[in-house]
């Protein structure tokens, strides 16, 4: 294909360095150059012509932006397993297909799962201030106790292919794996997991409660003041799916009373500002959105689009494929 040949197509973020190369032999492309999270309205100036528009989960793409780039595009293809930041149902209105980047990053999100678990019952965030602030004074029989994994009771909220990739790691700290899914699992997927039909019945039992459902405007909202206070006294809470599934005041509240021990955060409502309640909690310990971030899985998300491209282009259906 000659240069000339090449169809238009716009990337909204900085992408890896072998990702950009790759993205640069076969699209005639348009960079945002500066990497800014660039507004609905921006996206549908400055991809104005384009055939694909790549994003990430901090674009939102909109009816709007779908209906303005229509004429032209053909394809949204985003850095993101989550696609709760476009409408799915105007791309498909508009005959515009939407893949993402599922499976290539369950691993490093579960790697990242279990650093929050781990930072929330073990006290990371007290640990790294007190050597780093100088303030140390030695070790000391009842300094920074946290809670210890064996035995507890992991439950997991939405056991996908992240989910799973999370049960196998816990299991290896002893916790004992409950979970709630729309549907029960298989057993050879259960692998011994306890499946609760109910979300509440899954808060009751959970020592630990792991967020790992997808991203929907149905589920924002959804662990509120009542359903945390389902949770076993002193329980811990990790979310690695969305923020906005969770209420910031209703959890920032249980952290302060310490009804809830401890958080891992790595999503939050509104990245980035996050609700200036966390800042000021030493019981929670937050990382920012780097569920997906190793070198290796940006890679790996990149050339899953490039491949889903390539395959829409000889009439396949490629498995990432939304819409
Ligand atoms: C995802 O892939 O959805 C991650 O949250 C990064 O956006």
């Amino acid at each position: 294909m000659t240069p000339a040949d090449r169809p238009r197509a716009f990337l909204c973020r900085r992408f890896t360095p072998a990702v950009e190369t790759a993205l640069h032999a076969r699209f005639a492309l348009q960079l945002n150059e500066d990497d800014s999270i660039l507004a609905s309205a921006e996206i549908a100036r400055r991809a104005h012509g384009s055939e694909v528009l790549f994003v990430s989960a901090t674009e939102a793409v909109d009816a709007a932006t779908i209906a303005q780039l229509a004429p032209t595009l053909r394809t949204i293809a985003t850095l993101s397993v989550g696609h709760d930041h476009i409408d799915l149902a105007a791309a498909r209105a508009a005959g515009v297909r939407v893949l993402h980047t599922p499976d290539v990053l369950s691993d490093a999100c579960a790697e990242i799962a279990l650093m929050l678990l781990l930072n929330a019952c073990r006290r990371g965030f007290e640990a790294d201030r007190l050597v780093r602030s100088g303030a140390w004074a030695g070790w000391a029989p009842t300094q920074l106790l946290g809670m210890g994994l064996v035995g507890r009771r992991l439950g997991i909220f939405g056991m996908g292919r992240i989910g799973r990739a999370i049960a196998v790691r816990a299991r290896a700290f002893g916790l004992q794996i409950h979970y709630h899914n729309r549907s029960r699992l298989d057993a050879a997927q259960e692998e011994g997991a306890t499946y609760h039909a109910t979300l509440d019945c899954l808060l009751a039992a959970s020592d630990i409660l792991m967020v790992a459902a997808p991203g929907a405007p149905s589920l924002r909202g959804t662990f509120d003041a009542q359903r945390l206070a389902l949770l076993p006294e002193g329980a811990v809470v990790v979310n690695i799916s969305r923020g906005d599934l969770i209420d910031d005041a209703a959890l920032i509240a249980a952290l302060q009373s310490g009804r809830v021990r401890g958080a891992g955060l790595d999503v939050f409502a509104n990245e980035p500002n996050v609700h200036p309640g966390y800042r000021a909690l030493d019981n929670v310990f937050l990382s920012p959105h780097i569920g997906s971030a190793t070198h290796e899985t940006r890679d790996a998300m990149g050339w899953l689009l490039i491949r889903g491209i390539e395959a829409l282009a000889r009439g396949e259906t490629p498995d990432n494929l939304l819409s």
